[in-house]
C-alpha cells in the first residue's frame, strides 16, 4: 500500500530513475556535511577563537580594575586591536545579531561563558566588530573586538562551493547519462517499428548489457522476417501450383456440355477465389511502402468496388481533405473485406470515415445479424467462420478476412474493433489507423 504509493511519485521513465539515483546521494552527503560541519567544525573552532580573545580581554578588564583608569593600558589596547572606553555613548539594547549570522549564536554564548559579567553583546550594529558590555569596578564598559578574531570569516564559502560544484557534476553527469540511455530509446523504437511491420536500420551499441539485448532483438526479427519469407514462399507456391491444373479443369469445363458443368465452373471459381484470398493472407503488407493518401479517396475507390458487385453501400466522407500515411493497397483490402462480409450478411451498408489529430478510422455497419459478443475475438482469428449455419449460403470463405483486416490495422499501429450498430443494428466493424506523430 505505501510502497505502491511511493512508487506513484517517482519517475515513470528510466532517464528520471536514473537521475533520481543519482541526485538523491548527492543531495544526502551534501546536507549531512553541511549539518555536521556547521555542528561540530565551524562551533568548535568558534569557540576556541572566542576563548582565546576572552584571554587578552579578561587581562585588560583585570588591569582596568587595579588602576580603576582606562590610561594604563591605552598602548596594549591597541597591540591587542581591542577597544575599550566607558560605557557612556551606548545605550543597552539585550544581544542584537543578523538572522543570517549562524557564527553569532556561538560568539554570544562563549562570550557569556569566557568573559565575566558579560551584559549584551552586539554583532549587528557593524558586521566587522563585534561589540559587549561589561560590568567593572568603574562602571559598565564597552569592548569592541574585530570579527574575524572570534569566528572564521567567510564561513559559507565552502558551502557555496559545495553546493556549486555538486551541481557541475550532477549536470555532468546527467549529459552522460542520456548518452548512456539513447541506445535503449533506438532499440525501443526499432521494436515498436517491427510491431508495427516496418523494418527500420538499427545496430546495438551502448553498454554490453544494451548491446546483448539489442543483438538478440537482431536475430529474433531476423527469425521472424525468414519464416514470414518461408510461409510466403510455400503458400504462394502451393497457390501457383494448384491454380495451373484449376485454370485447365476450368477450360475443360467450359468447353464441354455437360449440363453440370456450370455448377463445376462455378466450384472452380470459387476455389481459385480461395486461393487467391490464400495469397493475400500469406502475402502479409508489410513489403508494400506507405504513401500520404486522402482517405477520402480511398472510400470513393472502396464504394466503387463494391457497386461493381452489385453491393450498395453509402458513404459519408471526413469532412477534413488531409492526407495520411498508410499502405494503400492494403487498406484497400481491408475495406474490401469489411464491406464483402457486410454484403454477405446484410442488404443495407454504410461506410464512414473519420479523421482526428491522432488517428483515422474507417466504419463499416450493415443491417446483418451481427456478431454475439463473445464470438467477436474470435471471428477475428485465422481460419474462424463461426457457426456454419449462419454462412450456409453465403458464399465460400475460408475465414480469412477479418483476422487480415485486423492484421492491417496492427501493421499500421492502429486496431480492428467490433461492436454493435446502433444506426443498422448489425455489425459495426471499426478500422482505426494511427496517425504518425512527429518525434
Ligand atoms: N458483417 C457481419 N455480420 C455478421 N457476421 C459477420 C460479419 N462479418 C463477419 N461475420 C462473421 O465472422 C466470421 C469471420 O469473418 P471473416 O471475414 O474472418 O471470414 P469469412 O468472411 O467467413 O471468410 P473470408 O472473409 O475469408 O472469405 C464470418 O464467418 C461470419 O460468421
Ligand atoms: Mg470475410
Amino acid at each position: 500500500m505505501i510502497a505502491k504509493r511511493i512508487k506513484n511519485f517517482l519517475p515513470r521513465s528510466l532517464y528520471g530513475r536514473a537521475a533520481l539515483i543519482l541526485l538523491v546521494p548527492v543531495l544526502v552527503v551534501q546536507i549531512v556535511v553541511t549539518i555536521v560541519f556547521v555542528q561540530r567544525n565551524f562551533e568548535g573552532v568558534t569557540r576556541q577563537m572566542v576563548s582565546s580573545v576572552a584571554l587578552d580581554v579578561n587581562f585588560l578588564l583585570n588591569e582596568v580594575a587595579e588602576n580603576s583608569s582606562l590610561k594604563p593600558i591605552q598602548n596594549a589596547q591597541e597591540r591587542l586591536q581591542l577597544n575599550v572606553r566607558p560605557m557612556s555613548d551606548m545605550a543597552d539594547n539585550g544581544n542584537q545579531q543578523n538572522w543570517w549570522d549562524v557564527s553569532g549564536i556561538t560568539v554570544i554564548s562563549a562570550l557569556n561563558v569566557y568573559v565575566p559579567n558579560v551584559q549584551w553583546v552586539d554583532l549587528k550594529t557593524s558586521t566587522k566588530v563585534v561589540t559587549f558590555a561589561v560590568r567593572s569596578p568603574i562602571g559598565p564598559l564597552i569592548v569592541g573586538v574585530p570579527r574575524d578574531r572570534v569566528s572564521v570569516s567567510n564561513p559559507h564559502q565552502l558551502l557555496v562551493l559545495m553546493i556549486f560544484v555538486g551541481i557541475v557534476t550532477t549536470l555532468i553527469s546527467f549529459a552522460f547519462l542520456r548518452n548512456q540511455l539513447r541506445p535503449i530509446r533506438r532499440m525501443a523504437r526499432a521494436a515498436e517499428a517491427f510491431g508495427k511491420g516496418q523494418v527500420v536500420d538499427y545496430h546495438p551499441t551502448g553498454a554490453i548489457e544494451v548491446r546483448a539485448a539489442g543483438d538478440a532483438f537482431l536475430d529474433m526479427r531476423n527469425r521472424i522476417e525468414r519464416q514470414i519469407e518461408q510461409r510466403t514462399l510455400m503458400l504462394s507456391g502451393v497457390s501457383h501450383d494448384l491454380r495451373t491444373p484449376l485454370t485447365r479443369l476450368r477450360l475443360a469445363l467450359s468447353m464441354s456440355d455437360d449440363t453440370e458443368a456450370g455448377a463445376m465452373v462455378r466450384d472452380v471459381e470459387d476455389m481459385e477465389r480461395l486461393l487467391d484470398t490464400f495469397l493475400d493472407y500469406a502475402r502479409g503488407d508489410a513489403l508494400e511502402k506507405t504513401s500520404a493518401i486522402n482517405p477520402n479517396d480511398l472510400a470513393k475507390t472502396a464504394v466503387e468496388n463494391a457497386q461493381k458487385l452489385q453491393q450498395v453501400v453509402s458513404l459519408s466522407e471526413a469532412s477534413k481533405e488531409q492526407l495520411v500515411d498508410l499502405r494503400p493497397i492494403a487498406v484497400a483490402r481491408a475495406l474490401g473485406n469489411l464491406i464483402g462480409n457486410a454484403a454477405r450478411f446484410a442488404d443495407e451498408i454504410s461506410l464512414s470515415v473519420s479523421l482526428s489529430e491522432r488517428s483515422l478510422t474507417y466504419i463499416v455497419e450493415d443491417n446483418g445479424p451481427g456478431i454475439p459478443k463473445n464470438d467477436r475475438e474470435t471471428a477475428m482469428r485465422p481460419f474462424i467462420r463461426l457457426d456454419e449455419a449462419r454462412n450456409q449460403n453465403k458464399g465460400p470463405g475460408v475465414g480469412l478476412g477479418l483476422s487480415i483486416v485486423a492484421d492491417i490495422a496492427r501493421t499500421h499501429g492502429g486496431v480492428l474493433l467490433l461492436s454493435d450498430s446502433e444506426t443498422l443494428g448489425g455489425l459495426k466493424a471499426e478500422l482505426v489507423i494511427a496517425r504518425r506523430r512527429d518525434e
